[in-house]
């Protein structure tokens, strides 16, 4: 168990060191938003704007969203009364090319209390690709009429490790996995495992052996279960 823990851990750190000198990556997403007013089991979603995020390492957004019209003031104050939700659509494109579509949803009376302000939090996996939206507005929950028609947006890019940037061992295994695809072209690497990382299973097998010849009694407690007199 303990040799195993070492043999990953060494492993790791093999990893990261060998590479580090590549750690620069970064992308982009484009949010299209959707928004439905309506308080039917169906949302009916209508286009609410777009958010673009340059880099997702600094987050910094552009937001172009537009007002809410009166009558789609006065459908928000009717979900908000009725205790129903506001509903969002996400369909967010990253810089890998892929599409996803998420959704998410508060209470209408906290946009009501907040002024139509909220944060909206994109997950992202560690291969930067989102995972999930999710729309937030603090609140307070209250019936009142808003005193503007427009949007108050921050947007946050979150990891689910809770880092405010990816784990970099990841972004770099992703990296090289691309560089290698390009190398080898379609050709596919059909080596054994052995023979592609033999050059770090075999420090990680000496630090073991180390380790273990450093303190023998540990090691032969844990093999035999028992010692001789
Ligand atoms: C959002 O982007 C789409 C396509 O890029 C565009 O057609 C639309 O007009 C944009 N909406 C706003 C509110 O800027
Ligand atoms: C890998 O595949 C190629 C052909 O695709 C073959 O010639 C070669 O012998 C294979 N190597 C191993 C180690 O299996």
């Amino acid at each position: 168990m303990n040799s195993l823990f070492i043999v990953t851990f060494t492993l790791f750190n093999a990893v990261t060191f060998g590479y580090s000198s590549e750690l620069d990556y970064d992308g982009w997403l484009q949010i299209r938003l959707y928004h439905a007013l309506n308080d039917d089991p169906i949302p009916y979603f209508t286009e609410r704007g777009n958010i673009t995020v340059t880099s997702i390492r600094t987050g910094a957004p552009t937001l172009a969203q537009m007002g809410l019209q009166p009558s789609q003031i006065a459908n928000l104050e009717t979900l908000a009364h009725r205790g129903t939700n506001y509903r969002l659509k996400a369909v967010i494109r990253s810089s890998s090319g892929t599409e996803s579509t998420f959704l998410t949803s508060v209470p209408a009376c906290h946009l009501l209390g907040t002024d139509l302000e909220d944060i909206l939090t994109v997950w992202l996996d560690l291969a930067a690709e989102p995972v999930a939206i999710n729309q937030i507005s603090p609140g307070p929950c209250t019936l009142s009429k808003t005193s503007t028609n427009m949007w108050t947006t921050s947007i946050q890019i979150r990891y689910p490790d809770g880092g405010p940037t990816p784990d970099t061992a990841s972004y770099i295994y992703k990296l090289e996995k691309e560089k290698e695809a390009r190398e080898r072209g379609e050709v596919k690497d059909n080596r054994s495992f052995l023979a592609k990382y033999w050059m770090y299973i075999v420090p990680a097998l000496i630090f073991v052996v180390l380790t273990s010849a450093a303190n023998p009694d540990a090691a032969a407690g844990g093999g035999n279960g028992g010692q001789r007199q």
